[in-house]
């Protein structure tokens, strides 16, 4: 097979260098985006006086021809023509003839493939940003169903104070939407258009790179054509983005996981959301949770590749730059897919707010309260500490809770407990009584869900 570059080659290509040099297995994923890419270099070069309009027009109804075919799942990939990019200029020449040589005039596929990629991960990007948005939806709704639904909250998995559960799940709002907001970082880094550097250099053509910006929609072009081939920054950046997000996921799964064991039993995930075991009929399994959890891992494995692909590099384009696409694309299946599944699974899944409640009453995830009554009728928060500490050893040789405890028990270990003690080491009053901006008291997460709604509304 002919290639488009071998005219100083004597010999054809050896057939395992060809499948290990060539790309199209994967970047045929970019066939909209070069197509694109394409014509509006089409536009430009003829607009510019560098093709003919006649050409210009023939090279683009050919490449819509070829885009029609592609869609229809009538193109043939051929793996001896490396890439996306030659794949479709080599078709383009067999339907238009010679005016489709004249497509490359002023490009390489140096900048060509940079150009697709950023076209391709600027679409992505949009639609992430809408899949976080529903996810945050799902959020947000789930925490409205349950206002007041309390749980142990932890520190070193130890039952810590008494939560609000929608306090708990609103933190993974928020973690979303510092994430969102890093998508926009990406997004800027992104939109920075690089067609025009040519191989590295720039081209010797009267180009018109800000129009093809325009077309195409990029607020920026690269100022330096050896960047403009050389960097993949933009994708560590979404990389980096992606990693991130899958580390939230990834920690929300863990807790799904947990709270869903028998253990735990806070919550039932719905049936369409888990799996069974072939061999133990009672199992239901959290496997989407688990799941999202475990491809975390290769989200950050893709990252690591690239950052250890670009490091060694020397200016401009090499060919170790191709494998950037292959975990760019996994990382983007992966994040999208995490994010849907997450959502739906979010939405069908059931509180059970009876043992939530349940574990309070068996522990002293209230001590800190009772600290704290004391420390308000006059004594240092270090002896309170202190004297609170001596009651939770009392109960444990006991085999009580705190609110077990007689008031005459209570004033062994201090004068100052009165009646109202046990009305203030109740689970309900240890949430309701941390109302400091960004606490857990109903009112509190009441203003989130409200703040919540509205970065959603303005967004
Ligand atoms: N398939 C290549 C890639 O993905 C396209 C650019 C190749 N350029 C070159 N001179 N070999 O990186």
């Amino acid at each position: 097979m002919g290639k488009l570059w071998g005219g100083r080659f004597s010999k054809s290509t050896d057939v395992m260098v060809e499948e290990f040099t060539s790309s199209i297995s994967f970047d045929h994923r970019l066939y909209r985006q070069d197509i694109k890419g394409s014509i509006a270099h089409a536009k430009m070069l003829a607009k510019c006086g560098i093709i003919s309009k006649e050409d210009a027009g023939l090279i683009i109804e050919g490449l819509n021809g070829i885009l029609a075919d592609m869609e229809a799942g009538r193109f043939q990939f051929d793996i001896a023509l490396e890439d996306i990019h030659m794949n479709i200029e080599k078709r383009l020449t067999e339907r238009i003839g010679p005016a489709g040589g004249r497509l490359h005039t002023a490009r390489s596929r140096n900048d060509q493939v940079a150009l697709d990629t950023h076209i391709y991960l600027k679409e992505e990007i949009a639609r992430i940003a809408g899949f976080i948005y529903e996810l945050e939806q799902a959020i947000i709704e789930t925490a409205e169903k349950h206002p007041r639904a309390i749980m142990p909250g932890y520190t070193h998995l130890q039952r810590a104070q008494p939560i609000l559960f929608s306090h708990h799940l609103m933190t993974y709002f928020f973690m979303l939407e510092r994430d969102f907001r890093r998508l926009r970082g990406v997004w800027e880094s992104t939109d920075i258009m690089p067609l025009g550097a040519g191989a590295l250099a720039g081209t010797t053509f009267p180009i018109d790179r800000q129009f093809v910006a325009d077309e195409l929609k990029f607020s920026r072009i690269y100022e330096n054509s050896i960047d403009a081939v050389s960097d993949r920054d933009y994708i560590l950046e979404f990389q980096s983005f992606a990693s991130i997000l899958m580390m939230h996921l990834s920690r929300l799964s863990e807790e799904i996981i947990l709270w869903s064991s028998t253990e735990f039993s806070f919550i039932e995930l719905d049936d369409a959301h888990c799996t069974g075991s072939s061999i133990m009929p009672q199992k239901k399994n959290p496997d989407v949770a688990e799941l999202v959890r475990g491809k975390t891992g290769r989200v950050y494995g893709h990252l690591m590749a690239m950052l250890t692909v670009a490091k060694g590099l020397p200016l401009a384009y090499n060919k170790d730059l191709q494998e950037d696409k292959e975990g760019l694309f996994d990382t983007i299946d992966t994040v999208k897919f995490s994010l849907t599944v997450y959502a739906a699974m979010l939405r069908g899944m059931r509180l059970n707010e009876k043992n939530m409640g349940g574990a309070l009453a068996a522990d002293f995830s209230n001590a800190t309260d009772m600290a704290d009554y004391l420390v308000k009728k006059g004594l240092p928060f270090r002896q309170a500490h202190e004297v609170v500490g001596k009651c939770v050893a009392f109960c444990l040789d006991q085999g009580k809770t705190l609110l077990e405890l007689t008031l005459d028990e209570f004033r062994q270990f201090s004068e100052m407990f009165n009646s109202d003690i046990l009305q203030a080491i109740k689970p309900e009053t240890c949430v309701d009584a941390r109302n400091s901006f960004g606490g857990t008291s109903p009112a509190q997460v009441g203003q989130a869900v409200a703040a919540a709604r509205n970065i959603m509304s303005s967004q």
